[in-house]
């Protein structure tokens, strides 16, 4: 019928033509010779468009968007699959443990494939499953070609790798190179005498030379970052715990150990890694003064070394170049300012990096994390997430993340968990993160609208942050009770406690005492209760995950923001290839407004997280709501 319809539609132009020149012969044969080529050249460009999409269609590709379709565009419009992709982050210990001792392992992960592939996600992110004393949960590595023991055998994880590849998930692996466990082997002979072949794989401040310059560690006590080793009269440095010294990326025999044990993992198949605290692996190795300008920032001076981008065009070469890997760091102490260094695709260096700005917006200044009692301010969040997505307009690329291992859940920090806002609130967060110019990270749990438990005691706790940071006020004779109740909201072992697969005991996770507590929700918070309600948080994910994987304007379109002032309202559009999409989104626990200057009752509401998406402007509170303009 088509086919049909263009051949009359052909037909009527060329009798067309000929009316129009019958009166001078030699003109209309010159004119119709073009016009004959003209056909033949747009028949030409229509047959190689249809071939495209035919050996598209085999290879089982999304369209091309044409914005993105010419190789020459800027980089920040090339086509990448980890750019169109969805990564999905596993906390190993807490996901599913198949073996009745309380922790999750890499056979519990294999166990529930199906449930991962069903969620319609690209990349699986584990975080570290090295061999490890667990200090602060595989991420002190004692050996980086091990797998740690709780988790099972380098078997199981040849498994794991094996059923996300058969159903074609990617994996991603945490990279921990700035510092090691010491517990390795490197560090055990390092440590051992100054003359050790290993002695330059840390870094080491002979105490003849008095004490170094103060630095500060994150997770220490005392907040000291140079720890006295009696052995060889000698410091050591760790910007962690005690037990994670720092590795010398100065020493080149280091970093080819580091390249090498890359390409071990590349050569298993794995896909690609995500890279802790990168920006910090390079030390001006004379240890000066913090400078003023960094305003006690450790994070900020910590980062950018003099030689971290050398480094990762060395690693890139050595490593990434070879393989069709995916890269994201973590980008602490890096601003828009500096981003680009890392990502820019001109320069060689890593894919990705996820900056902290966002996340730690909120918390009252200098301190350990204690939330300001006003909440934060959603101008404020708006800003920052449109300043970044600024920064990767025609270079690089974002990443965008509300809750990970290192965050509290996503519905209590930015939404809100009392009861009848859980779960529209959760879901109003997820629509932010599917629907910005961003590759989404998305944490384990949230999608099932898992919230903070908020321990009340100590006791409860078992991250190495909370714990040492517990002791360290008490040791100031500080306020503990503001900081345990600070905790409830801040504390990173709210987005650790197991995952909730059904209504069973320990929500599924173990048959044992769960190394956390789980949270006592898990009787309605599950897998297994939502997998059945239509309007669930999970199922809303699963619609949400595909939207965008379907519409690559939501992936590439570019993002305007709209109504930037409105305190309550986040609003904005996204446009590629003629197509506008407008995204709605109510941060209050009220109805409220906005003022797009778009009519959207001329607009089709392609998902939202009420059954009726509200009239114009007017939103519901914690309202969702994703329009498409025709
Ligand atoms: C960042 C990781 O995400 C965090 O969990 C860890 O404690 C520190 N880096 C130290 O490796």
């Amino acid at each position: 019928m088509k086919a049909k319809d263009t051949g009359q539609e052909a037909e009527s132009s060329r009798q067309g033509a000929n009316l129009i020149f019958n009166s001078d012969a030699i003109r209309e044969r010159l004119i119709m010779r073009k016009f004959l080529i003209a056909l033949a050249t747009l028949g030409e460009l229509l047959c190689v468009t249809a071939c495209r999409v035919e050996n598209r269609k085999a290879a089982n590709e999304p369209a091309q968007p044409a914005a993105v379709a010419g190789e020459a565009r800027a980089d920040g419009n090339a086509r990448k699959w980890w750019k169109e992709a969805v990564v999905y982050q596993i906390y190993p210990r807490s996901f599913k443990d198949s073996n009745g001792d309380g922790i999750g392992d890499l056979r519990g992960i294999t166990s529930k494939l199906d449930y991962l592939k069903s969620l319609g996600v690209d990349v699986i992110w584990l975080n570290p499953v090295f061999s490890s004393p667990n200090d602060d949960n595989g991420y002190d590595i004692s050996d980086y070609r091990g797998i740690m023991k709780e988790f099972g055998t380098m078997q199981d994880f040849d498994a794991l790798l094996k059923g996300m590849h058969d159903r074609n998930l990617k994996l991603v692996m945490d990279l921990v190179v700035n510092h090691s466990s010491d517990e390795h082997e490197w560090f055990k002979q390092s440590r051992s005498s100054r003359d050790n072949p290993y002695r330059d794989y840390y870094h080491w401040w002979p105490a003849e030379k008095g004490k170094p310059a103060p630095r500060r560690s994150f997770f220490d006590v005392n907040g000291d970052a140079w720890k006295f080793d009696e052995t060889t009269n000698s410091y050591y440095l760790h910007y962690f715990s005690q037990k994670q010294p720092d590795l010398n990326w100065e020493n080149p025999k280091l970093r080819e150990e580091i390249y090498s044990m890359m390409r071990f993992w590349f050569d298993k198949g794995v896909d690609g890694f995500r890279m802790d605290v990168i920006p910090f692996i390079s030390k001006d190795t004379t240890f000066p003064e913090m400078p003023a300008k960094y305003k006690g920032d450790w994070g900020r001076f910590y980062a950018n070394g003099p030689y971290v981008h050398k480094y990762l065009q060395e690693m890139n070469k050595e490593a990434l170049s070879k393989y069709d890997v995916m890269t994201v760091a973590e980008g602490t102490g890096v601003t828009t300012a500096d981003a680009l260094d890392y990502v820019d695709a001109d320069r060689n260096e890593l894919n990705m990096l996820y900056h902290f700005e966002g996340v730690s917006l909120g918390y009252l200044p200098d301190s350990l994390k204690i939330p300001d009692p006003k909440g934060y301010s959603l101008v404020e969040f708006k800003n920052i997430y449109s300043k970044w997505d600024s920064v990767f307009a025609d270079k690089g690329w974002g990443t965008i993340y509300l809750g990970n291992h290192d965050q509290p859940r996503m519905v209590t920090r930015w939404g809100n968990d009392a009861p009848q806002w859980r779960e529209l609130s959760s879901k109003m967060l997820t629509t932010f993160l599917f629907t910005m110019r961003a590759t989404p990270y998305y944490y384990a749990g949230d999608e099932l609208g898992m919230n903070n438990i908020k321990f009340a005691r100590i006791e409860d706790y078992r991250d190495i942050e909370s714990l040492n940071w517990y002791q360290q006020i008490k040791n100031k004779g500080g306020d503990l009770r503001q900081f345990l109740e600070a905790q409830k909201i801040a504390a990173r072992d709210n987005g650790r406690t197991p995952f909730q697969w059904d209504t069973t005991a320990n929500a599924g996770f173990t048959t044992g005492t769960p190394w956390l507590k789980v949270n006592p929700n898990y009787t309605t918070v599950n897998v297994a209760a939502e997998d059945n309600n239509a309007n669930s948080c999970l199922n809303y994910f699963r619609k949400i995950v595909k939207l965008r994987k379907d519409n690559p304007v939501l992936i590439y379109g570019k993002y305007t923001l709209l109504d930037q002032d409105n305190p309550d309202v986040y609003a904005y559009t996204r446009e590629l290839d003629g197509r506008k999409i407008l995204v709605l989104l109510n941060f209050k626990d009220k109805p409220v407004s906005a003022k797009t200057g778009l009519d959207v009752s001329k607009a089709k509401v392609l998902l939202g997280n009420y059954p009726t998406a509200s009239p114009n402007g007017q939103l519901q509170p914690y309202e969702a709501a994703i329009y498409e303009f025709w």
